[in-house]
């Protein structure tokens, strides 16, 4: 069974998944990070349709996306004046806020923690609908649990087009990699995803360096599992840029920088070829799916430097990299 793929953009096919949002149905939609699969935040049917669709466990919880920062108190009682400060500087955006929840915010969206992800969406395919629904939209990334997250429509169709019900196609997503999730709810701020907004930026906004909380099998913030994004084919993340083609490893795809380096290899995907972290991240997940598609036993990527959006490519390339 296919889905139904309908233009973002359109008035009318906003107001079709508004009104399968608020009948219970799934609704994928574009943000500016990546595609999501969205249901009503507050009807714990949708939402476990959400994690049946993708397989996804129960013990990681959903980020619930606002049409606006006016709407967090549906959602969270909190008065934290950092919320505030950046909510105006970077909402809407590639940054989810952890903040304690409200009760009415199902458990099951929050997996039972006490707290809860918000994010307020740039792209304006997702602010309409979510607007036109009237209430707040639970949505992990729009693909199988584990996999690559989806940048184009087609990616959502091809992979869980059988059971969502509408997807709203908004083009490609300009930024790429999922967003930055920053919790508030500790002593101290601490990023749980590094993401579409540079750590570099929020630092400068909170005026106070920021510590990546460590990626752990089965931790406190359950989406941060080692083995993530991961192509089906095996992934070697590379110290430093490729060389030559490794012998006797079969088809070997490349996931270069910005030059290709040689021939040898069976396929490759150049990240940057402006040598910038904002094309590599855009790019990032189609340039996986595309050499995972290519039929190679292995595919090497060469690492990029950790700055900016660099945190959060080389995030995604280290987990898609790790043993299975
Ligand atoms: O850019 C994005 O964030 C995309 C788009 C669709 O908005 N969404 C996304 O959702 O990446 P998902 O479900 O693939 O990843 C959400 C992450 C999970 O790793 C989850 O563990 C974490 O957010 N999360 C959700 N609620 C949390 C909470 N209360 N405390 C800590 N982590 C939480
Ligand atoms: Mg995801």
């Amino acid at each position: 069974m296919s889905a139904r793929v309908l233009a973002a953009a359109d008035p009318a096919a906003i107001r079709e998944g508004a009104t399968v949002l608020r009948q219970g149905g799934l609704v994928a939609f574009p943000t500016e990070t990546v595609y999501g699969l969205g249901a009503d935040a507050f009807n714990p049917i949708a939402v476990a349709r959400v994690f049946e669709a993708k397989a996804r466990p129960f013990f990681d919880p959903l980020i619930v996306h606002l049409a606006s920062e006016g709407d967090l108190a549906r959602v969270s009682p909190s008065e934290d004046p950092r919320v505030r400060a950046l909510g105006a500087r970077f909402w809407p955006g590639p940054l989810t806020l952890v903040l304690p929840r409200r009760p009415e915010v199902p458990d099951l969206v929050t997996a039972g923690l006490e707290t809860v992800a918000v994010r307020v969406p740039a792209h304006p395919g997702a602010h309409a609908l979510i607007a036109a629904s009237g209430t707040a939209v639970a949505a992990p990334s729009a693909n199988p649990f584990g996999y690559v997250s989806p940048t184009t429509a087609a990616h959502v169709a091809e992979l869980l087009g059988g059971s969502v019900d509408l997807v709203l196609d908004g083009g490609p997503c300009s930024v790429g990699v999922e967003s930055t999730i920053l919790s508030l709810v500790g002593e101290a701020p601490v990023i749980l995803r590094p993401g579409g907004l540079a750590r570099e930026a929020l630092e400068e906004a909170l005026g106070l360096p920021l510590e990546v909380a460590a990626p752990a099998e089965r931790p406190l913030a359950p989406g941060q599992l080692l083995k993530h994004y991961a192509t089906r084919t095996p992934l070697r993340l590379l110290p430093g840029p490729a060389g030559p083609r490794p012998r006797g490893a079969g088809r070997v795809g490349l996931l270069a920088w910005s030059a290709a380096p040689s021939r040898a290899y069976a396929a490759v995907e150049v990240l940057s070829p402006d040598g910038s972290t904002k094309t590599a991240a855009a790019g990032l997940f189609a340039a996986l799916r595309r050499l995972d598609a290519a039929g190679l036993d292995l595919i090497l990527a060469e690492p990029c430097h950790e700055a900016g959006l660099g945190h959060a490519i080389m995030d995604r390339l280290r987990r898609a990299a790790r043993e299975r």
